[in-house]
């Protein structure tokens, strides 16, 4: 199994790409089906939730043209089946976004039911909420959900929860629904706003994505579009916490600062220097990192998918830091690796204590999940000795080149098959 090694100690300097952003892909890929002309998807980021998607989509019977790493041609004109293979539900959730695009294209659909992850037990109970607002009949059966409709009527919806899935998969199927649907208490992700802003793109009526209410007013048929998608604000949060955290100076480009604005506020609390550009921010460490409070919160609050890094950074910075994860159940699983390298917190429920140490230090230890992966890069990159990253398929899902693009900015990082390919860069490394 693949591997990451690290020697840490580096500080981290320079430049870095960021991508088309994973969480926004995945949307427009299962909305992209809604019309029977081609679709042209550009800065799609070459990431293996994405891959998987595009394999789910093919089984169906999509035409997908992959004109290049970053960018795709596809036409849903000929799909033949709208049940989903459970192999593919069970690689990535996310293809259950292909429901409430057929639903919308086709009035039916069937997509295994997703089970739940890492980091909670992830129900889509609002997902089937808003389907039936709409006029589906939606049964489990055999662990699938069958939704069905005669036809689709716009509703009034209220999202009990707001849920970045919900209000995608909402979205799509009411895009193509009879008149208007009102879908209150939504997602405002900059990924919501950029499937809403695509469906739009291909003759979808959606005003609104972006705040608490998104209406619909639905269309009889989508048409062609050339998108390119959104910039991943993670991918950048990512990068920034790795200079915050080994003393670096980075500068993230072709991102759009506003999305980065609360990954900014809380690096600014934290003790680093920013400078923001058009499309590009840039993250000066200070000396050593001062310790903060942090709650995740729905867009725009503090992203749950940087709550990792930020935790990284906690753990090495002066004073003592309370994170609350307020959106998953279960996403501190990271602090039992990150003790292993000396970092000390203690973690209540959805609070977790961090108290900060003065380094860390190198160990083996294995990703529990795409984003706590990522931060325990972070974390080897900034401890003292060699550390053995396990399980960094959870990381390939959401970083395209992640290891390639961290020793661009002169980290020593490889990917390692094997025992001897690991000896060797410790003996190369030194
Ligand atoms: C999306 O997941 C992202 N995934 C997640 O990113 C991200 O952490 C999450 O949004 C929050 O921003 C994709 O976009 C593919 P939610 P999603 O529905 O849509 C509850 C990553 O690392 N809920 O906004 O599944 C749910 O349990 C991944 O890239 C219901 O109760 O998240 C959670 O507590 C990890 N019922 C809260 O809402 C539902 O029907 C927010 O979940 C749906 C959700």
């Amino acid at each position: 199994m693949e591997q990451y090694i690290i020697r840490g100690g580096t500080a981290l300097n320079g430049e870095v790409e960021i991508g088309g952003a994973k969480n926004a892909a995945l949307g427009i890929l299962a909305a992209a089906i809604m019309t029977d002309e081609e679709v042209l998807i550009e800065n799609l980021p070459d990431v293996r939730d994405v891959n998987v998607m595009l394999e789910a989509m093919i089984q169906i019977g999509v035409k997908v043209d992959r004109r290049d790493r970053h960018s795709v041609v596809l036409c849903g004109a000929d799909i033949g089946d709208v049940n989903i293979e459970y192999e593919y539900i069970k690689k990535i959730r996310a293809s259950y976004y292909l429901l409430g695009a057929l639903l919308g294209k086709y009035k039916k659909a069937e997509v295994p039911l997703p089970g739940g992850c890492n980091i909670g037990s992830r129900p889509i109970d609002l997902h089937l909420k808003g389907f039936k607002a709409l006029g589906a009949t939606v049964t489990i059966q055999n662990g699938s959900i069958c939704a069905v409709a005669q036809a689709l009527k716009g509703r009034h919806i209220f999202l009990d929860t707001v849920s970045v899935g919900a209000t995608i998969n909402i979205m799509m199927a009411a895009s193509m629904a009879e008149g208007r649907t009102v879908i209150e208490n939504c997602a405002k992700e900059p990924h919501v706003v950029d499937v809403a802003n695509f469906l739009n793109s291909m003759g979808a009526n959606i005003k609104g994505a972006g705040t608490d209410v998104i209406r619909i007013v639905g269309v009889e048929k989508l048409h062609s579009t050339e998108y390119s998608i959104i910039p991943d604000q993670i991918e950048a949060g990512t990068y920034m916490f790795a200079a915050a955290c080994t003393g670096g100076d980075v500068t993230v480009r072709n991102v759009i600062p506003k999305h980065l604005e609360a990954t900014i506020s809380k690096l600014l609390e934290i003790g680093c220097d920013i400078e923001e550009f058009d499309t590009a921010v840039r993250v000066k460490a200070p000396a050593r990192l001062s310790c903060a409070n942090v709650k995740t919160l729905p867009y725009p609050g503090y992203p749950t998918d940087m709550q990792p890094q930020i935790g990284v950074a906690l753990s090495m910075a002066e004073g003592t830091s309370i994170v609350t994860e307020s959106i998953f159940e279960n996403r501190f699983k990271y602090l039992d690796e990150l003790a292993r390298m000396g970092a000390v917190s203690k973690v209540e429920g959805n609070t977790a204590v961090i108290s900060g140490v003065e380094k860390l230090t190198g160990a083996r230890v294995s990703a529990p999940d795409l984003r706590a992966g990522a931060a325990l890069v972070i974390a080897g990159l900034a401890a003292e000795g060699i550390t053995m990253i396990d399980d960094i398929i959870y990381i390939q899902r959401g970083y395209e080149n992640f290891d390639l693009k961290l020793r661009g900015l002169g980290a020593k990082i490889e990917c390692v098959n094997s025992e001897r390919e690991a000896r060797k860069f410790v003996l190369m490394v030194g």
